[in-house]
């Protein structure tokens, strides 16, 4: 049964982030982290991750084939200005291509400019502790401005509330729960971002960034209680967003809140690969609560997915998941796109061990074999409504 009815130019996509699939990200605080040099050294380092660096061309084809008719990347900070002030002419013109690459392929270009990972030189200044933050931030989006010619969508920020969290080297990328968020790391971020708005929407793009929802649910009568315990992990920033072009909202699993805060999730739940509860609908919450805080201004879908080794639980989980972006527009919520995270099975922060992705590649040789998940998707893309099974 095929249901309706996603808008006309509603975009269907995949995401990934640079530090993940590009591979050899050097300069990065992240790439220090993995071999211990700041911080608790983490299970496995990225190494040359998917070598998308090189084979972007390759994967974004394999995006465009399947009926897919838009790609999320990021641009990576480290790279454009390895050095305070010194800004890699070859890395911006790296990302132009990629651009140029997506453009050709029809697939619309989503640019994230910050996805967790920090220049290594900015970490060891105190990175989002330190006020110079936000001046440094601002610079290196202005370098980065040309990247973005012919760029319609520019994501500032992904995550913030996780970037929050991701500050301090000593946490780890958490598995479940996320920690409050830190006050002035929050407020640099909120800065940073209204600063990279304006550069944006100086040369004619639209900003939004892309916050990660956790269903917060309250039982009844625990209302209160979600308000204050979601505020700092996630309702300051859709906050921030209400005056944005448009919001990216990302979501993979649910918390529900009791009166006592949170509630451990049921022991027969199903768990994927990341530990997660099992829970498709968590994308209709995030909508919600994003038209909540930040009411009329248009949603992206900008990352939901599942780690699994299962395929055709990645296409139960979509399905489940497309079902509820349904519904939110049914209510009137304006949705105009959903891009799954992720693109390529990729490098979770720690590990290669959970699966996200669209498309598998061979460790050794980086051949792509895409998965039937991404048919799947490219299917639901071409009738541009959700086959109901
Ligand atoms: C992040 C991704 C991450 C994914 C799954 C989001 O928190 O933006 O980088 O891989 O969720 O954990």
């Amino acid at each position: 049964m095929t249901s309706p009815n996603f808008p006309a130019s509603f975009l269907w996509g995949a995401s990934t982030a640079a530090h993940q699939v590009e591979g050899g990200n050097t300069n990065s605080d992240w790439w220090a982290r993995e071999h211990g040099h700041l911080g608790a050294p983490v299970h496995e380092p990225s190494g040359d991750a998917a070598d998308s660096y090189h084979r972007y061309a390759e994967d974004m084809r394999l995006l465009a084939q399947a009926g897919l008719t838009s790609y999320r990347f990021s641009i990576e900070w480290a790279r454009i200005e390895p050095e305070p002030g010194f800004v890699s002419r070859a890395a911006i013109d790296h990302y132009r291509r990629m651009v140029g690459t997506a453009r050709e392929l029809g697939l619309e270009p989503m640019v994230t400019l910050h996805h967790f990972t920090n220049p290594l030189w900015l970490a060891r200044e105190g990175g989002w502790h330190e006020d110079g933050v936000v001046d440094r931030f601002a610079r290196y989006v202005e370098a980065a401005l040309p990247v973005l010619d012919d760029v319609r969508l520019v994501c500032t920020i992904n995550e913030p509330n996780m970037v929050s969290v991701l500050a301090d080297p000593e946490v780890g990328f958490p598995s479940a729960g996320l920690p409050p968020g830190v006050p002035g790391v929050t407020e640099r971020l909120v800065a940073a971002h209204r600063r990279a708005v304006d550069l944006v929407r100086g040369i004619g793009a639209e900003a939004g960034w892309s916050v990660a929802t956790q269903a917060y649910q309250p039982d009844p009568g625990a209302e209160a209680v979600r308000d204050e315990y979601a505020w700092s992990r996630e309702d300051v920033f859709l906050d921030a967003a209400k005056d944005d072009d448009w919001i990216g909202i990302q979501a993979y699993t649910r918390t529900r809140i009791g009166a006592e805060g949170p509630i451990p999730w049921a022991e027969d739940a199903e768990r994927t690969l990341t530990g997660w509860e099992y829970y498709p609908p968590a994308i209709g919450d995030g909508i919600r609560n994003s038209a909540r805080w930040a009411p009329g201004v248009p949603v992206y879908v900008t990352e939901n997915g599942i780690a699994t080794a299962d395929d055709a639980r990645r296409i139960d989980y979509t399905a489940g998941a497309l079902s509820s972006v349904l519904e939110c527009i049914e209510r009137g919520i304006d949705v105009r796109g959903y891009l799954h995270w992720s693109a390529l099975d990729n490098y979770e922060w720690g590990t290669y061990d959970a699966t996200f992705g669209l498309i598998a590649w061979d460790r050794e040789t980086f051949q792509r074999h895409p998965k039937p998940s991404l048919a799947w998707l490219g299917e639901v893309a071409r009738a541009n409504a959700l086959t109901r099974v």
